[in-house]
């Protein structure tokens, strides 16, 4: 019998996409909550064939170059910043990731976002805690309508259009930037420039991969462009802002609210004055963490990887062109 590929997976995932690479491969997992650290990491690939990672698991050509058989790299999420991918594609290793199942559960949490910072659920919530509700106040917690409001999405793809379609059942004007026109003329979604996304928008959600050309797209001069009673809402990634312009926005009231499930770095340290300010929202970075869908992510995960250890296409490819098409 041929001995089974050895494969490392960086943290314990549901356990339906384990068993299903136990099935097929010799595993091993990092079992801590935290991430290996890079040594752990770098002596755990070097005789492995696959590497399931996190977005939490920066995998580059060091860690690649540190495992001569590595045949697969499976990221469990949908965006694959964390991976070198050209360096990946040089050295002929396909790298998965896992698009579509994770696109409603995240855009129902970006709307959850949304819904919580329009109407300042976490400072209501807080507010009872520490016992500050006295009586039923005529101007108690006014917060902003959802309804009737514009939103612009800025990424109007698979998630980005997910939330379209939410926001059209709360009776929004949705424009956007970027994306599908098609999709946008089928939602009733108006295009506009970047510059009138943000001078339009009430509620602004940011839908985008991290690129070298979206890295810090929300900065001073962008907020300086949005209404002051407006809210920004990213479920994208953290250094898509500036947090720094973020937070003296937030704090001068250039912006009325922002309410984040990713921020710049993660976690974000407990002394960032992000966290000083009611005006700001953070959750820590659990868009598509519904258990359906963290399940059929790992299955995805789990399939991606074992294609790519029989040497077939991986179902779902972040640099297709590893495969000379
Ligand atoms: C989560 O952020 C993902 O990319 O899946």
């Amino acid at each position: 019998m041929l001995a089974k590929p050895k494969v490392f997976v960086t943290r314990v995932i549901p356990e339906a996409g384990l068993e299903r690479i136990r099935q097929a491969c010799e595993v091993r997992v990092w079992e801590d909550e935290l991430p290996p650290p890079r040594d752990v990491l770098r002596r755990e690939v070097a005789g492995v064939e696959g590497v399931l990672s996190l977005l939490s698991d920066q995998i580059d050509a060091e860690i690649m170059d540190v495992a001569p058989n590595l045949k697969v790299i499976s990221n469990m999420a949908v965006g694959f910043d964390n991976i070198d991918t050209q360096a990946a594609t040089q050295r002929g290793i396909p790298v998965g990731h896992t698009p579509g199942a994770l696109t409603e559960t995240t855009a129902d949490f970006a709307f959850a976002l949304l819904m919580a910072a329009a109407r300042r659920i976490s400072e209501a919530e807080r507010y009872v805690r520490a016992g500050q509700w006295k009586t039923w106040g005529p101007m108690l917690l006014m917060g902003q309508d959802i309804y009737g409001a514009t939103l612009g999405i800025i990424g109007l793809g698979r998630i980005g259009q997910a939330v379209a379609r939410r926001a059209r059942g709360f009776d929004m004007r949705v424009i956007y930037n970027g994306g599908s026109d098609k999709a946008a003329r089928e939602l009733g979604a108006e295009a506009r420039s970047f510059e009138e996304v943000l001078a339009e928008s009430d509620f602004l959600s940011l839908h985008t991969p991290l690129k070298p050309e979206t890295r810090h797209l929300i900065d001073a001069e962008a907020l300086r462009k949005m209404k002051p009673t407006s809210v920004l809402i990213n479920t994208a990634r953290g250094p898509v802002v500036d947090q720094r312009a973020l937070y003296e926005a937030l704090a001068s009231g250039t912006i009325a609210y922002a309410a984040l499930d990713v921020t710049d770095p993660e976690p974000i340290p407990l002394d960032d004055p992000l966290l000083t300010l009611d005006n700001c929202l953070i959750a820590p970075h659990i868009a598509s963490s519904s258990v359906r869908t963290r399940t059929q992510i790992a299955l995805m995960a789990a399939e991606n990887l074992l294609a790519g250890l029989e040497g077939r296409r991986l179902p779902h490819c972040a640099n297709p062109l590893v495969y000379n098409e």
